[in-house]
């Protein structure tokens, strides 16, 4: 192995989360509420299966052993089941997970999994099918519940859900949510909403903190469950009464970002250190050649030793970050 992928704060890195589109057919009011506009109006250019397995490739040989597939709406890739053949075949990758809205799942979710995925997240903003629509503007519950449903039948363990937290909205939800997990392998994960670069009135009318939600669950007897190192920043909860379990994504916390196991890659091939960094490296000059991964690998090293110790969020600083999904959330 190439030297562990580490920055000046004692972080390494297993994890990629690799985005292969930026195009989504939802249009969530927290992300592309005016539905996904390609820059310029021109057809974009995404990366490549080729691209993708050398940027893989390099990452594999520096100790990423996890890539989530993102987008945008990652499975709206033509190529999705082959992109996720190859990155499962890489030799060093042991877990391929991807975020999806859910839409294509109860098709093809099948066929993922034979391919090698291995891990799956799925956004469920309600479980009010009205309430799912004024969110995502999409009038796609049943098929997304259907997807779910779907994915535990073909075989995955456990799927993960993600429900962006959103107050007067979906946050009086939670014993639905609990119901709903009660009987099933989900974990269901609440993420604060977080401010990006386009968001205005959004996030001062319904930013609501998990600290209630929280407080909610300790005093109804969840436990907090210990974290794996190639865990992600969520606060997961158990209950020896639900199958399920409730995880809490707390971007605003203090000490968020000392977990931080994580890079990016953007669909168009840039590196970006932190989803609120201020800039991405390209990196698609040096995916055009198998040749060339010694090189590719140095240019990420030297962006790791400028990494940050944390995001700014705090200060109402979104760094260039416009919407999630245009670097995979
Ligand atoms: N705040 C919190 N979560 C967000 N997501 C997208 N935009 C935001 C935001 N501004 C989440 C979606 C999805 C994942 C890809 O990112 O809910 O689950
Ligand atoms: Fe699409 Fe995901 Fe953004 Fe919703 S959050 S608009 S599903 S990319």
């Amino acid at each position: 192995m190439a030297q562990q992928f580490a920055d000046n704060f004692d972080r390494k890195f297993y994890y990629l989360r690799l985005s292969v589109t930026d195009v989504c057919n939802f249009k969530c009011t927290y992300c592309l509420p005016d539905g996904y506009k390609p820059e310029n109006g021109k057809r974009e250019s995404f990366l490549e299966l080729d691209e993708i397995e050398r940027t893989v490739s390099a990452f594999a040989r520096c100790g990423t052993s996890k890539v989530r597939i993102t987008g945008g709406e990652p499975s709206l890739r033509k190529d999705f089941t082959d992109i996720i053949r190859t990155v499962a075949s890489q030799p060093g990758i042991t877990k391929v997970a991807t975020t999806t809205n859910g839409y294509r799942m109860e098709k093809h979710v099948a066929e993922w999994r034979e391919a090698g995925l291995t891990d799956i997240n799925v956004s469920v903003d309600s479980l009010n099918p009205h309430m799912f629509y004024q969110i995502t503007g999409e009038n796609k519950f049943a098929e997304v519940m259907a997807g779910i449903d779907k994915a535990l039948e073909v075989g995955f363990k456990q799927v993960k859900v993600n429900t962006v937290l959103l107050k007067d909205l979906n946050s009086t939800e939670l014993p639905l949510f609990l119901k709903w997990i009660q009987t099933r392998p989900i974990q269901l994960r609440f993420i604060e909403l977080m401010q990006t670069g386009e968001m205005n009135d959004l996030f001062k009318n319904h930013h609501q903190s998990g600290v209630s939600i929280r407080n909610h669950l300790i005093a109804n007897g969840w436990l907090l469950k210990a974290r794996g190192e190639s865990d992600g920043p969520a606060q997961v909860f158990i209950h020896p009464d639900y199958v399920g379990e409730i995880g809490l994504i707390m971007p605003y916390e203090k000490d968020f970002c000392q977990s931080c196991n994580r890079l990016r890659v953007s669909a168009k091939g840039k590196l970006h250190m932190c989803l609120f960094g201020d800039y991405g490296v390209d990196l698609r000059d040096l995916l055009q050649q198998d040749s060339q991964q010694d090189e590719l690998i140095q240019r990420i090293q030297t962006q790791l030793d400028n990494k940050a110790e944390g995001h700014f969020l705090h200060d109402g600083h979104a760094g260039m970050t416009p919407h999630l999904a245009s670097i995979g959330g």
